[in-house]
């Protein structure tokens, strides 16, 4: 039995990581388009930078908490198990996820934004503002996916080709709002699978769910086992 997890920003709340949408939600203080797009970066690198060298901070400073720690463990368990997240904060990692499909990248990794080099640095507050490449001395840029880019093609089609093919797609913590990723469960559930929704509000999804579990990620995952267990 292929089992689908596929994660958002409500996973990492309950480690203190803001989500974006919502009455907390970044995207509530900020503006998206100065601070997330490759014409903000070019516009302003020092404030693109500030601001993520401020979520890195945040990030460095939360734990995985026991949502993030259930996910690790259900990779032990099953052995036909995949987890997607949009997340970039590496929490799944943390808490001993191993094989985690990042669709919006990592914000810990910096890529040069001239040559080919790219590094991971969990330096937080970077010791320069905005960092440069140490091979060819251009500006670097955070590793993640920004609006109007596309998502890395090899993760975007594995997450794809698990979707069809999953039995059971459990997602977590996700508003579903942004595409492609928001396309991910439906399809799963077109191609067959059971859907399983994990959030404490009502979504998009919601109508298309098997199982909709109105609850936080860790309460909420543990019905969810309770579900795997006895589909
Ligand atoms: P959102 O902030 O859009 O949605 C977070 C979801 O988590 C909401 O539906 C909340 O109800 C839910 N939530 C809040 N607390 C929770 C908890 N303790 N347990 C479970 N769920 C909880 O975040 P995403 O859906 O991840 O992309 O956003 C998708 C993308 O939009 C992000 O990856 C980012 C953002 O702009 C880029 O920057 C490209």
């Amino acid at each position: 039995m292929r089992i689908v997890v596929l994660t958002g920003a409500g996973i990492s709340a309950e480690s203190g990581i803001p989500t974006f949408r919502g009455k907390d939600g970044l995207w509530n203080k900020f503006r998206p388009q100065d601070l997330a797009t490759p014409s903000a970066f070019e516009r302003d690198p020092v404030t693109v930078w500030k601001w993520y060298d401020w979520r890195r901070q945040i990030i460095a400073k939360a734990e995985p908490n026991e949502g993030h720690r259930i996910i690790a463990r259900m990779e032990q368990e099953f052995d036909d198990f995949y987890l997607i997240t949009q997340n970039v904060d590496g929490l799944h990692q943390r808490a001993g996820s191993k094989k985690v499909i990042e669709l919006h990248g990592n914000i810990w990794t910096l890529r040069c934004t001239s040559c080919s080099h790219q590094k991971t640095d969990y330096r937080a507050p970077l010791p320069e503002i905005p960092p440069s490449c140490e091979r060819c001395g251009a500006l670097m840029r955070p590793g993640v996916v920004w609006f109007g880019e596309s998502l890395p093609e090899d993760a975007l089609n594995l997450s794809m080709d698990l979707s069809r093919s999953a039995d059971i797609f459990v997602v977590v913590g996700t508003s579903a709002t942004v595409y492609p990723a928001a396309q991910l469960p439906i399809l799963a559930r077109s191609s067959g699978a059971k859907l399983v929704e994990v959030n404490p509000q009502e979504t998009d999804l919601t109508s298309y769910a098997d199982l909709s579990v109105r609850k936080k990620a860790s309460d909420g995952l543990r019905e969810v086992l309770e579900f795997i267990y006895t589909n």
